[in-house]
């Protein structure tokens, strides 16, 4: 379970166009700026996000914001490069290279990035407690989809699973986040926006292009959600409101889109009206 004062219930992924060369160092600093006065606190990235570029962005938009208001989670597993390697080596130096990006000396809450039950070896975890006790991580989860986040209830290590939290999900992997819950993890909900209407991205900004071309390759594989007819609203609405969340992680290139959310959230700094 994740205690920490800046574990807030709405956080801010830097990922996807804060990850692309069509974002850029401005964007994301000025909407870290707004997300840490409103109190969205918590922040997600990963090395695998714009092959490392995500977290580089992040720790230049949090120079002169002091460490302890804000809670930095990142990801190891799914490497800079793309590839795979859940070894200990692997993670270790991964867990490095992520702190001088973050230009940090510690994370928050360190996610392994959709490991299978084997990638998860004995050494792994050895090796993880003993950047936990060096300070170097103060707490460790699992982020995934699937049978993944059931292994962490059997980690005494785990404090935390990042997973889709949305009315997509059926009930039996309602009941898997559950578990997790009652195991004493903390839950961060993710893809919270699914299958939401769209209209809202108007006026078009560069990172309209970021998302069109998402768009077309999700179209291309057949992934793209169906039309669920909720609003951005209602759909954050229900995963805050959800009783398994513990906090919401939303990605977001639009102050008035943070604005919003946050207004949704109750957040203290949020703004009262639109
Ligand atoms: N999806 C994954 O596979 C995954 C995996 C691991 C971690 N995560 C974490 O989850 C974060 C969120 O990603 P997600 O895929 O779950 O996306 P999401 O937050 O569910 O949806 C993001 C989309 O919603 C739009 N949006 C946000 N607030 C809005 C508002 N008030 N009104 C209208 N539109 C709004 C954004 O567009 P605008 O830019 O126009 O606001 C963006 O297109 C990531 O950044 C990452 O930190 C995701």
């Amino acid at each position: 379970m994740i205690d920490h004062p800046a574990f807030a219930r709405l956080g801010f992924g830097v990922t996807g166009p804060h990850a692309s060369l069509i974002g850029s160092v401005s964007q994301t600093r000025d909407l870290v700026h707004r997300a840490v006065d409103l109190g969205v606190t918590l922040f997600d990235t990963g090395p695998a996000y714009g092959a490392g570029r995500a977290e580089k962005r992040l720790g230049q938009a949090l120079r002169g914001i002091r460490r302890d208001k804000v809670f930095v989670c990142t990801k190891a597993g799914i490497h800079a490069g793309g590839h795979r390697d859940f070894s200990a080596g692997a993670v270790e130096m991964s867990l490095k290279e992520s702190l001088a990006r973050l230009q940090t000396d510690h994370v928050d809450l360190l996610l392994l990035h959709g490991p299978a039950e084997e990638e998860l070896t004995d050494k792994l975890i050895r090796h993880l407690e003993a950047f936990k006790a060096r300070g170097m991580i103060r707490h460790l989860g699992i982020c995934g989809r699937g049978a993944e986040l059931e292994v962490a209830t059997r980690i005494p290590a785990m404090d935390a699973i990042m997973a889709p939290l949305n009315p997509e999900l059926t009930a039996g992997e309602l009941e898997r986040l559950e578990r997790c819950k009652k195991a004493g993890l903390s839950l961060i909900g993710i893809e919270v926006m699914k299958g939401s209407a769209k209209s809202a991205r108007l006026p078009l900004s560069p990172s309209s292009a970021w998302y069109f071309a998402r768009h077309i390759k999700q179209s291309l594989l057949g992934r793209n959600a169906a039309p669920s007819g909720r609003s951005p609203q209602k759909s954050l609405s229900w995963a805050l409101d959800h009783p398994l969340s513990d906090s919401v992680v939303s990605l977001t290139t639009r102050l008035k889109h943070l604005d919003a959310n946050a207004r949704q959230a109750g957040l203290e700094g949020s703004p009262s009206s639109p």
